[in-house]
């Protein structure tokens, strides 16, 4: 069972893409451990991109994440993290799989509606930054058992 740390961004939410971007994990199988509106304070978001700091997007990025309310979830279930990442498609729309979040609803990569931990180290990490331990839920739903053998 993996976890990882999902972000519906400005863009998503103010296109009203929530509902759509959480049904998509839904029917993939994974699970909401927890799920907040929030609009992320600049220093949360600069430790957030921390690896990204002094490349040629990183002001702009942490500007566009911070700019309005974004949706944070934690989702869990057998492979969260690439099963997620699939589902988001690639960081660039243009090279995102059809059918994708992104490749299904954005254009340009500064504007990409979705974002998705890349590894267990990232998203134990990654969690740690938006959730207290006491505001994740584990719990097991009765769809559970059809989702891994
Ligand atoms: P990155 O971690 O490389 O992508 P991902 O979100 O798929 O893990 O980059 C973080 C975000 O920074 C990315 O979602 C959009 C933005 N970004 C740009 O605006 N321009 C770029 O050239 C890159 C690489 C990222
Ligand atoms: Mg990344």
């Amino acid at each position: 069972m993996e976890r990882t740390l999902i972000i519906i961004k400005p863009d998503g939410v103010q296109r009203g893409l929530v509902g759509e971007v959480i049904k998509r994990f839904e029917q993939r199988g994974l699970r909401i451990a927890g799920l907040k509106l929030m609009q992320i304070p600049r220093e949360l978001a600069e430790e957030h991109y921390a690896e990204h700091k002094g490349k040629s997007f990183y002001e702009s990025t942490v500007n566009y994440i911070t700019s309005a309310p974004v949706v944070v979830m934690c989702l869990e279930g057998p492979n969260a993290i690439a099963a997620a990442r699939q589902t988001m498609g690639a960081t660039r729309p243009t090279e995102a799989a059809p059918g994708s979040i992104r490749a299904d609803f954005g254009l340009d990569i500064s504007r990409n509606i979705v974002h998705g931990s890349d590894s267990p180290a990232t998203a134990e990490r990654e969690i740690a930054l938006y959730f207290k331990p006491e505001e994740l839920i584990s719990y097991q739903r009765s769809s559970d058992v059809w989702l891994k053998e």
